[in-house]
């Protein structure tokens, strides 16, 4: 399996602005994964590059004044720096906007359509009458047609992630002028994307294709709504490349859809990058294997466009892995509140090794979102670094410096070697799953083995007899280094460096090293402050935390008949709600219930049951209603739009003077609506105006 090759890559990022910390988490997870893959002799290349077509680059681009191409080639190289100093070890960095590219994309296209798979038809698209030019994509806005959600572009919903056309927003308006497009008709080619729902539906089902739960969850969704087939050419005036023959078949100029020629770009950067090596990009693409990383919000382009066309090359379907995104102190990264941090204002604050550290403390393959708490982000690397990891490395190494010129002996532990080794084979084995979080657990195990058996060796007291006691904990450090660098390619080398070594891989990792050990560097930095974060003005912030709960038990309360006590499931805790439901709901009609529960009220006794939570309803006098959330899962945060919640603990006085109606079937605070990340709260029997409570 090791001999077959490998290639990995991270999503391409619109070349439209600087990178985020969010897009960073990526980066580094992809990085991680690619270093491992290396240390292990893995034949593996790490492709990547900058997304330079359509319109989220148009749009910018017009905003400064400047043409598309020099907008996004500013942009390309920018994000190509940064990512050098985040450590991502790209084997090529290239862009879309390139004659490869174009090549690719023209011969990914005259395949599909020798094959039958590419069709032409006549369908209704945006015109704006005042700018005089069709609307694609992000140059119309309206509510998106499946989940309500207002402000979408016409090209997918950032609320519920489905694919958009923009004929289907509901109210649209040109983002130029504002003022509402007329439908024209015109021509356009698309993929035959329907015909592919069944062996989209075996992949994903396929336990070997690795589709994660929830995204099975959502593909098994949209197949089950119908798959459309995928309209992928955009008419003119559009920033891409145009389809060959397209006047000759239609009477206009017609371009590729940015979502075409974007994931092609993987290839020809590939190919980019062979062209060079004297290799063949089709080595990589039809006979090896392909392991993609992207984020939840690109799931519908890669999950069935892109393994649809695979099928219709017959080329081998690649694996994916997604995420979630990165959120700063519990909410949504905002500028308002300082939470926005770009990849280049996060180094001006932290090395870039901090980052790595924390994210890869945190990442498994769950696709829910990453906080970056930055209490937690000061501990972890603190107390769990540089108070663990670090020192071990710092203090065994220091110590072997100063007292011994050479360590020639190596103490047998035959019991703490072996214990060594299970927590390698099972740090290799989480790596290789991309569990990066328990690779992490068992590598700080190894430094708590290491720690414990110097303190308990006690070499300073005498160091004569200790040394090969401490040519055993220099062993250890060394392999340590070599586990770590995947995530700490730096601390790695200088540990390396301390003992005339670099570049060590997975097979050098022994007990038998011996030689003398020179002076190492600052390994880890501290975390003195942290930024802060500006107080939220009230404006923007409402001040109950509130979560997605399900009732897993009801039970009557002993001392008071119009009350229920509840058992309620958060995922990450249960807890106890005392609730007065008794008079509006059967038991059985609450069990296995999800609802809306604030968690920030002070915990109270009530007729002498404790309750942790608060369930809010709807209710208008006649009926009591529970909030329903729709497809939200268990344990996901519920928030008013544009509002942040406070996680400051609220007394029941002041929860009664938030004021919460129903309008229009939403919840409303202060004209915002009540949301989770899978659209909006909603209420169905009782009437508008009511209060929630
Ligand atoms: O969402 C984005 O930023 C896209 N530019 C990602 C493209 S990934 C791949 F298909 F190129
Ligand atoms: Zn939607």
């Amino acid at each position: 399996m090791e001999n077959t090759s490998l290639l990995v890559t991270s999503a391409l990022p619109y070349a439209n602005g600087p990178l985020h910390i969010g897009h960073i988490l990526e980066f580094i997870q992809t990085d991680m994964y690619v270093r491992f893959m290396k240390l292990l002799n893995t034949n593996v290349v790490y492709m990547g590059g900058a997304d330079m077509h359509g319109t989220p680059i148009e749009i910018k681009a017009k905003a400064v004044g400047e043409k598309p191409r020099t907008f996004a080639l500013k942009f390309y190289k920018k994000q190509k720096e940064v990512l050098e100093n985040y450590l991502i070890n790209f084997d090529n960095y290239y862009h879309t906007d390139t004659p490869e590219n174009q090549e690719l994309a023209e011969f990914f296209y005259t395949e599909l359509k020798k094959k039958g798979h590419i069709t032409r038809k006549k369908m209704t698209v945006m015109y704006c009458e005042s700018c005089k030019r069709f609307l694609p994509d992000r140059f119309v806005k309206g509510s998106c047609p499946h989940c309500g959600e207002d402000d979408q572009y016409g090209d997918i919903c950032e609320k519920c992630n489905t694919v958009l056309k923009g004929i289907d927003l509901i109210e649209p308006h040109c983002v130029l002028c504002a003022k509402n497009p007329i439908q024209k008709e015109s021509e356009h080619y698309f993929f035959t994307l329907k015909k592919f729902s069944k062996r989209l539906e075996t992949w994903m089902n396929d336990p070997e294709s690795g589709v994660q739960p929830e995204i099975k969850n959502w593909l098994c969704g949209w197949i089950k709504n119908g798959l459309d087939d995928w309209c992928i050419s955009r008419d003119a005036p559009y920033y891409g490349f145009e389809i060959p023959d397209s006047v000759k078949e239609t009477g206009e100029k017609k371009y590729f859809y940015v979502w075409l020629d974007a994931p092609i770009g993987y290839i020809s950067s590939t190919k980019k990058w062979c062209d060079k090596h004297g290799k063949d990009w089709k080595e990589y693409w039809y006979k090896g294997r392909v392991q993609h990383f992207i984020g939840k919000d690109i799931v519908y382009f890669h999950y069935l466009f892109w393994p649809a066309m695979f099928m219709g090359m017959d080329i081998p379907l690649p694996k994916l892995l997604t995420h979630g995104f990165v959120n700063v102190n519990g909410t949504k990264m905002s500028k308002s509140r300082g939470t926005f941090f770009t990849a280049e204002d996060f180094l001006k604050l932290f090395p870039a090794e901090l980052l790595r550290f924390y994210y890869a403390s945190h990442l498994d393959t769950k696709v829910s979102d990453i906080d970056l708490q930055f209490d937690d982000f000061k501990a972890v690397i603190n107390n769990v670094l540089m108070g663990n990891l670090g020192n071990f490395c710092y203090r065994t190494l220091t110590f072997a410096q100063k007292n011994y010129d050479s360590l020639d002996e190596n103490a047998v532990e035959g019991a703490l070697v072996k214990k060594i080794n299970g927590l390698i084979e099972k740090t290799k084995k989480e790596y290789n799953v991309f569990n990066f979080k328990s690779a992490v657990k068992n590598i700080l195990q190894i430094a708590d083995v290491g720690n414990a058996y110097f303190q308990k060796t006690e070499p300073w007291k005498n160091k004569e007899t200790s040394a090969a006691q401490v040519n055993f904990c220099v062993n250890i450090a060394r392999n340590l280094s070599i586990l770590v660098q995947p995530i700490l390619p730096e601390f790695a080398m200088k540990v390396q460096k301390a003992l005339g070594e670099k570049n060590l891989v997975w097979d050098d990792i022994n007990f038998q090293w011996k030689g003398t050990v020179g002076k190492v560097a600052i390994l880890v930095t501290k975390v003195d402050k942290v930024p802060e974060m500006k107080e939220s003005s009230s404006k923007n912030e409402f001040p109950l935390h509130m979560k997605v709960g399900k009732i897993i038990d009801v039970k009557n309360h002993p001392d008071a008949d119009k009350l229920y006590v509840l058992k309620v499931d958060f995922k990450s805790e249960k807890r106890q709600v005392v609730a007065g439901l008794r008079e509006h709901f059967y038991q059985k009609d609450l069990e296995g219930m999800k609802a809306v529960f604030c968690v920030n009220l002070a915990k109270a006794k009530i007729r002498g049951e404790v309750s942790e939570a608060m369930v809010m309803v709807a209710e208008d006098g006649e009926h009591v209603e529970l909030l329903n959330v729709g497809s939200a899962k268990v344990g996901d945060d519920v928030q008013f739009e544009g509002l942040s919640s406070s996680h400051k603990e609220v007394s029941f006085n002041d929860f009664l003077k938030i004021k919460m109606t129903v309008k229009d079937g939403h919840v409303i605070y202060n004209k915002a609506k009540m949301v989770t990340s899978k659209g909006s709260v909603k209420v169905k029997k009782v009437k508008d105006g009511s209060k929630i409570c």
